[in-house]
């Protein structure tokens, strides 16, 4: 108990959807670290843990489950899965990504995805290159233009399309296809969205069989390529695991990526002396990278679940209850990271501790490497084409999507004639 009166925001004032939550997460994350770090909702039946070291431990738990199906019913985040029916004649492992498995389905599949994937990511970077040097080109002359729409949407996109496999001719359409899909991380969804982003799903799973069908013919240089031919050596994964999982990196990682690109902009415009700083050293990029999934990750929290009861300091923790690990609250942990709240990108040094932006342990995310390389890439780039680049000094928009934070819309000026 605390002496405080106020009442301990619960998980529920702790997401987007909220205007006072979206208008300042800080602040309510703040409060419930300073009052009550591990707060046991009893709204939602969720535990929640704003501290770092507590975060760090539950992420790193092998021990603990993370599919919802195995929640406990009363809970809120056992309630998501109800959202849709689902068919018990399909396995879990061909409706759900890895993100939503556990052992042993959760290693079979992530291992060979993400031994492809990483492969692929290592050698992208001539790839990225010339999608930010081509979504550059297209902003070229402009004297002002919406950052979100016309550089941190389009880049994910294209991206993540060409490293898969996708053909240029299709790549307009697997746009719509991943805008709609994301739909799903929503789960104050509309009927019609969820039809909408189900109808996305079931196209974009037909045009990755008859991608890798094609590649089964004649392989080419591609993700989907190294699935079938992993398939083919012995990968015991399913066409339609390969479909699901696939999908998976679209909805994990384009509006995610989207996000730390606007964020870090919006960050670095607003901080003239780092720009400077960035601008004399270009290398400085990763640390503007690291510097603003620390301050504004994209996620605002991942979640566990504890198999059996336990305590985690001091306060008990029921079986199959979910524990959530609050992301944006770790990063600002001041036992962690002086000055929280600074912009700094001088705290990325050697032996600094790391911030969980991407959680941790065995579903950490897949992606890191390439919304990294992505985000270093276009504040490498974009600073360079655009000298005299500035905030447009409008409001910035949030988006209202549960769990995440991104601007809806970064309005910028040129200094273009
Ligand atoms: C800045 C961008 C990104 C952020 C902040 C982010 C964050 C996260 C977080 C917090 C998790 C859950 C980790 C956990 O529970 O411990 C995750 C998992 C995942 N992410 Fe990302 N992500 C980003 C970009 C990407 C990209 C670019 C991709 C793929 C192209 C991707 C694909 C995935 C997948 C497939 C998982 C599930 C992994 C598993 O459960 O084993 N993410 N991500």
């Amino acid at each position: 108990m605390t002496e405080d009166a106020r009442p301990l925001p619960g998980f529920l004032d702790l997401l987007s959807a909220d205007p006072g939550y979206s208008a300042c997460p800080e602040a309510r994350l703040a409060d419930l670290r300073a009052r009550c770090p591990v707060h046991a909702d009893p709204v939602t039946g969720h535990v929640l843990l704003a501290r770092h070291a507590d975060a760090r431990r539950l992420l790193n738990d092998p021990d603990l489950w993370r599919n919802p199906a195995r929640a406990a019913p009363g809970s809120l985040f056992h309630r998501f899965t109800e959202l849709r029916p689902v068919d018990p004649a399909v396995p879990a492992s061909e409706r759900t990504s890895i993100l939503m498995l556990d052992p042993p389905d959760h290693r079979r599949i992530r291992e060979p995805l993400q031994k492809a994937f990483h492969a692929r990511v290592f050698r992208a970077r001539a790839l990225v290159e010339a999608v930010v040097d081509s979504v550059l080109a297209g902003l070229s002359g402009r004297a002002a233009f919406d950052l979100v729409a016309e550089l941190a949407i389009p880049v994910p996109i294209h991206a993540i399309a060409r490293i898969l496999g996708v053909a240029p001719g299709r790549q307009e359409e697997f746009r719509r296809w991943s805008e709609r899909i994301i739909l799903t991380l929503n789960p104050l969804r509309s009927p019609a969205e969820d039809a909408e982003a189900l109808a996305a799903t079931e196209a974009l799973h037909a045009h990755l069989g008859e991608l890798m069908a094609a590649r089964r013919r004649a392989p080419a240089d591609d993700l989907v390529t190294d699935m079938v031919e992993a398939q083919a050596a012995g990968a015991p994964l399913s066409d339609r695991e390969i479909q699901v999982n696939l999908t998976a990196l679209l909805v994990g990682g384009n509006l995610t990526t989207t996000d730390l690109i606007a964020s870090g902009v919006k960050l670095l415009l607003a901080h003239p002396e780092e720009l400077a700083r960035l601008r004399a050293d270009p290398a400085l990029a990763s640390a503007a990278v690291e510097e603003t999934l620390r301050m504004e990750g994209p996620v605002d929290f991942t979640v566990r679940i504890a198999p059996s009861a336990m305590a985690i300091a001091g306060t008990p923790v029921a079986a199959r209850q979910p524990v959530f690990a609050l992301l944006r609250a770790a990063n600002r942990d001041p036992e962690v990271f002086p000055e929280p709240d600074r912009f700094r990108l001088d705290r990325h040094v050697a032996g600094a501790a790391p911030h969980v932006a991407f959680g941790g342990g065995a579903h950490s995310c897949i992606g890191a490497a390439l919304a990294r390389l992505e985000a270093r890439t276009v504040f490498q780039k974009l600073f360079a084409a655009f000298p005299d680049l500035r905030l447009a000094g409008e409001p910035t928009p949030y988006r209202r999507l549960p769990g995440f934070r991104g601007p809806e819309r970064l309005a910028v000026v040129t200094g273009a004639a």
